[in-house]
């Protein structure tokens, strides 16, 4: 499996994502403000990633703390926590992992532990949601991949895969179930402008495990729906709304659209650590603005004239009425998604 990060005794270890796939490399994190960058500059990305990250980011601030305490230690763990829950807003993964640590550290605080019992305590439950994130993944590939087509085109946007979680993915999982059920599956890979996820990332880990797959520009999708060559469409979440509403890489709203039109079902995958049970609609979901260079700029060269206006929301919302299915680890989601997510949700 593509190891896109891993706790190792120096520290974090993540492939550097912002390299590939024309290199594979590693980036060492030994400090939570290492995380923090790493998460900011995309060396890591992806929601599960995201979060399993951040996590770790805050084992990495305990062990190196010189307090004694959990209290001594408490008004750096806030520091520590604030400053990776400042990285990336949209991918609610990262809130979710953080206040997960934070009400470990209560109980902590309540049973006055020494800051060992803190620094083990807070990496085993890293270490948790690690493993729990593979295991979501695999569920969500085996109740997903029956959705797939037999044989046929299966379009996916950005890169929902291995490198976007622990391992396996969230839409490519149900794409690596669905062929590891002997299904027929042709993946056509949005290239997902401005950085590229599909082209450079979806398209490496898809070749890696021998599925084919074919790059195309975001603007094509619509022409191959049309020659009938796209089945299905997968795509994964970075927050859905408690109506179902799903945020996801820019793009993906437009590639709904297209779907509904040539009456294509389009599937979100996600785990349940991304639905935001909190955030009523799509409408609140934040959505993150990146650096103007990741448009105006490729490989280093400038593609646009100095001084043109630049946009760059790194992520849409698609309407719940677009989506046929929401795929979790504890099954299927289907409309009407306010009542579904209610009624399913873990307690
Ligand atoms: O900006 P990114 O690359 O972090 O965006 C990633 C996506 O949009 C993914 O589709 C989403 O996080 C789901 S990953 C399983």
């Amino acid at each position: 499996m593509i190891p896109t990060l891993a706790w190792t005794p120096e520290g974090v270890r993540f492939i550097d994502q912002t390299k590939l796939p024309l290199e594979e490399s590693y980036v060492v994190a030994t400090t939570y403000e290492q995380v923090a960058d790493v998460i900011v500059t995309m060396v890591v990305r992806g929601a599960p990633a995201i979060g399993v990250s951040a996590a770790y980011g805050i084992a990495l601030g305990a062990i190196g703390a010189t307090a004694s305490t959990a209290a001594e230690f408490a008004p750096e763990f806030d520091a520590i926590c604030a400053r990776l829950a400042g990285t990336r807003p949209t991918a609610v993964n990262l809130f979710w992992a953080i206040d997960r640590i934070k009400r470990l550290f209560a109980g902590l605080l309540a049973d006055q532990a020494n800051i060992a019992e803190v620094r083990e305590r807070i990496l085993s439950e890293a270490h948790a949601m690690y493993d729990e994130d593979i295991a979501a993944c695999k569920a969500m590939g085996a109740f997903g991949g029956e959705l797939m087509p037999q044989e046929g085109g299966v379009l996916t946007h950005c890169n929902a895969g291995a490198l976007a979680t622990c391992g396996y993915g969230t839409a490519l999982g149900v794409i690596r179930s669905a062929v590891e059920q002997g299904k027929h599956i042709h993946v056509f890979a949005d290239e997902t402008r401005p950085f590229l996820q599909g082209a450079r990332l979806t398209a490496w880990e898809l070749m890696a495990d021998g599925i084919p797959t074919t790059v195309i520009c975001d603007n094509m999708a619509a022409s191959l729906m049309k020659a009938g060559r796209i089945q299905a469409v997968v795509v994964g979440a970075d927050r859905i709304a408690a109506n179902g509403d799903a945020a996801n890489k820019i793009g993906t709203y437009n590639v709904a659209i297209l779907a509904k039109e040539h009456g294509i079902p389009f599937y979100v995958a996600a785990p349940w650590s991304t639905i935001d049970m909190a955030t009523p609609t799509g409408d609140s979901i934040p959505i993150e603005e990146r650096p103007q260079i990741e448009v105006t700029h490729h490989g280093g060269r400038q593609l646009t004239p100095d001084g043109v206006g630049i946009c760059n929301p790194a992520f849409d919302v698609t309407p719940a009425k677009y989506i046929a299915a929401i795929i979790t680890e504890r099954g299927l989601l289907r409309a009407p998604f306010g009542e579904s997510l209610l009624r399913e949700r873990p307690q």
